[in-house]
């Protein structure tokens, strides 16, 4: 690919609506604060951490990632992390972020929910303050564990109702449908949380029909089987649901091995809301510009098409309309004035 693009990508304005703070945990970091903590990994060093990062599936990245994060401890620890992750996207022209964490990963090992969520808030309202970044988040229920214990979650979440916008679904997707997460989406609902579940990453397009249908989402992460049924197909464009697409992840996790065949031409063929984010952006070799560039080049983008796609990021944030609108006036004008 040619330079221009590659600046083009690094100056455009974004919004990342897909990224798991678990997941920005960096090979560095976690060793420094492994041993601040005095908790030994598994691995010797930072370079034979990073080796170990070559997964043939979902749940091979699961295991390692859950175990990165079992060094989190202290408050202080889930501001680091977040703060780290912020400096670096702020470096990236990402404008707006809607952050995934999860809970369960934490209050299994004793730490405190107050612990995890004290510590990426305040790290969310520096970004704020000093990066200009604005944020939501969004607390992400672990599916292999049972929906008794998402209602446990959802509890503890309610205390912080006023600074947590959604919910979501995450973890282990074969054997883990919406379905079983069905009366707790509804409570959560209710309450006045949105809603959004990654579905259709290594399941079936049935597990996508699942999360439009019963838990009633606002947004899909993933999505990436719906191409899988026509119908289904069609009426994600028709509601414009949007489907947050992490390339690399796909790569890296196996879903699609060559970017050169993934989804997201055929998704934006059929107007369906796709847009382009990082998941986790330490262990799957990049964040929102890599992401970005990764498809272009495999997909021979145009500036107009990648344009296009981050318009769409803006378009399905849970932004405000006028916040929405510009950001999104930002993204043209930016497109129409760029000159290589
Ligand atoms: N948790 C963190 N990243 C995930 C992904 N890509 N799919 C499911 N659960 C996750
Ligand atoms: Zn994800």
């Amino acid at each position: 690919m040619n330079d221009s693009l590659h600046k083009f990508i690094a100056g455009l304005p974004k919004a990342e609506l897909h990224l798991h703070i678990e997941g920005t945990f960096e090979p560095e970091l976690m060793f420094e604060i492994a041993e601040r903590n005095g908790k030994k990994l598994k691995y010797a060093s930072v370079e034979d951490l990073r080796k170990a990062y070559s997964f043939n599936n979902l749940q091979e990245f699961l295991d390692i990632y859950y175990e990165g994060a079992g060094v989190l401890i202290e408050e202080r620890d889930f501001y680091d992390l977040t703060m780290a992750y912020l400096r670096k996207v702020h470096t990236e022209n990402v404008r707006h972020v809607e952050i995934f964490f999860d809970p369960q990963t934490h209050t299994e090992r004793g730490i405190a929910f107050s612990t995890v969520i004290d510590g990426i808030l305040r790290a969310l309202e520096e970004g704020r303050e000093e990066l200009g970044i604005t944020s939501e988040l969004i607390m992400s229920f672990l599916r292999h564990l049972s929906e008794e214990d998402a209602f446990k979650t959802l509890e503890e979440g309610l205390k912080y109702k006023d600074r947590i916008i959604g919910v979501g679904l995450d973890s282990s997707e074969l054997g883990n449908p919406p379905s079983k997460f069905e009366r707790v989406f509804a409570k959560a609902r209710e309450e006045g949380f949105l809603l959004m579940a990654h579905a259709g990453e290594e399941g079936p397009a049935d597990y996508i029909w699942e999360a439009l249908n019963l838990l009633n989402v606002d947004r899909i992460d993933h999505g990436n089987r719906c191409l899988d049924d026509d119908v289904l197909s069609a009426e994600l464009a028709r509601r414009q649901m949007a489907l947050t697409l992490c390339p690399l992840s796909n790569k890296k996790l196996q879903v699609c091995p060559d970017l050169r065949n993934h989804p997201l031409r055929k998704m934006l063929e059929k107007n369906i809301l796709a847009t382009i984010h990082s998941d986790d952006p330490a262990y799957f070799g990049g964040y929102m510009n890599a992401n970005f560039i990764a498809t272009a080049e495999a997909l021979d983008l145009t500036r107009e098409e990648i344009a296009h796609l981050a318009e769409n990021g803006f378009k399905a944030s849970f932004l405000l309309d006028e916040a929405k609108e510009e950001h999104l006036s930002d993204v043209r004008a930016y497109a129409a004035d760029f000159s290589e």
